[in-house]
């Protein structure tokens, strides 16, 4: 939706999934395809526990019509019903599933992650056979998007092969391509015939706006190409023992976003069966009711000020203490996170002398720090950086 001149070159051509086959129905659900199919007048389902009207037909609240009429109208992927969504065990799952499903019925086996990257994005392919590559991302001179060496790393890359990328709030760097290059980054990815698989962890939290940390995956979605998303609420919504997500497989046609699904189900019944209730309910209501989401994107805002607050405020302690080194790249970082700089070394005295514990990579996690706890890490640092070298 938004940029849509960026989106000019049609996705047309054959589906990456076109020879995934259909999967029956698995038998527990037999006794509801039963019943569908039986065209006699008397039939009466007794056997799922979904509301009805008194005429036997389903409830569907008029605010929820409203709501999914905003949302299809935004989207023709979603319009034209080319979108498979499956609740997942939050991000992590939502990423595995994807992976074994890829695994399975893609013809390409190799994944490229970015480096550095979430440490265990490795693992979801790797577990399922999928080779695992990696694409640079970081630039430690500049603590920036290494953009040229993305772009080649992935020209190395074989035709079909997965690329996974971070929708927002890259971890462990704090760094995102700006709008710009991500379209260079899609149009790169839809030339050489690559899959994107986003990983959206963060959505909301760098720029305290749902639709603008959306920005990346909608350049693809209305491209008309295939997309895989793994979707978490864990992070925006802070119900991280919930594991609430969902992935999503964006497909070229509905006939092969049916046949995806129908596969779907099969890679999760052996996995976990069903997904946990209690947590999706609650997202689902502040999704549904226009008054909730109000309040919860207000919510989402205020975290992300205190995110970018916290930043300037480390940043203006360490110029003030005369902390040697350039700091900046901590107030262009975004997101949760950023990659300090500081070496191994420099970590390991932090957190013997002064308990202060971090990811022996340098990353900070903003949310962990407060206006109180500011000047501590920042004289922890400035000890490391001036008698550890
Ligand atoms: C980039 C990224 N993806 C996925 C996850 C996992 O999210 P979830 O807790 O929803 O499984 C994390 C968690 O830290 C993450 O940083």
């Amino acid at each position: 939706m938004e940029s849509p001149e960026f989106c000019s070159d049609s996705q047309d051509g054959e589906s990456a999934f076109s020879d995934v086959p259909f999967a029956p129905e698995p038998l527990v659900y037999a006794v509801m395809a039963a019943f569908r199919e039986d065209p006699s007048p008397l039939k009466l389902n007794l056997g799922i526990g979904v509301y009805r009207t008194e005429e036997g037909k389903p409830f569907v609240l008029n605010v929820v019509r409203r709501v999914e009429q905003l949302l299809v109208n935004d989207l023709p992927a979603i319009k034209e019903n080319r979108v498979t969504t499956v609740q997942c065990v939050a991000g992590c799952g939502s990423l595995r599933v994807g992976a074994e499903f890829l695994a399975k019925h893609y013809h390409q086996k190799s994944v490229y992650i970015p480096k550095p990257t979430y440490s265990n994005h490795p693992n979801f392919f790797s577990s399922v056979g999928l080779v695992v590559k990696t694409y640079r991302y970081y630039d430690l001179a500049t603590h920036g998007l290494d953009f040229q060496g993305l772009l080649e790393d992935l020209s190395f890359a074989p035709p079909g092969s997965i690329v996974l990328l971070q929708a927002c709030g890259h971890n462990p760097t704090g760094v995102d391509p700006t709008i710009q290059e991500w379209e260079q980054i899609r149009q790169f990815i839809r030339s050489k015939g690559l899959l994107p698989f986003f990983d959206s962890a963060y959505q909301g939290l760098v720029s305290g706006n749902l639709d603008a940390d959306a920005q990346s995956v909608r350049l693809f979605v209305t491209d008309g190409g295939e997309s895989l998303i793994a979707q978490s609420y864990s992070k925006n919504m802070a119900l991280y023992g919930e594991r609430v997500g969902a992935l999503l497989i964006v497909c070229k046609t509905a006939e092969v976003a049916i046949e995806v699904e129908s596969q779907l189900k099969l890679v999760i019944r052996p996995m976990y069966s069903n997904p946990p209730i209690h947590g999706a309910s609650m997202v689902t209501a502040i999704l549904k009711d226009r008054e909730m989401y109000n309040e919860w994107t207000s919510d989402l805002k205020k975290m992300n000020d205190r995110l970018i607050n916290i930043r300037q405020k480390l940043v203006n302690t360490l110029c003030d203490k005369g902390t040697p080194g350039d700091w900046s790249h901590i107030i262009r970082q975004v997101g949760m996170y950023s990659l300090s700089g500081l070496s191994q070394d420099q970590i390991a005295f932090i957190t013997k002398e002064y308990h202060v514990y971090m990811s022996s990579d340098g990353r900070i996690s903003m949310a962990g720090l407060s206006s109180r706890t500011v000047p501590h890490l920042v004289e922890a640092i400035h000890a490391a950086v001036t008698r550890v070298i």
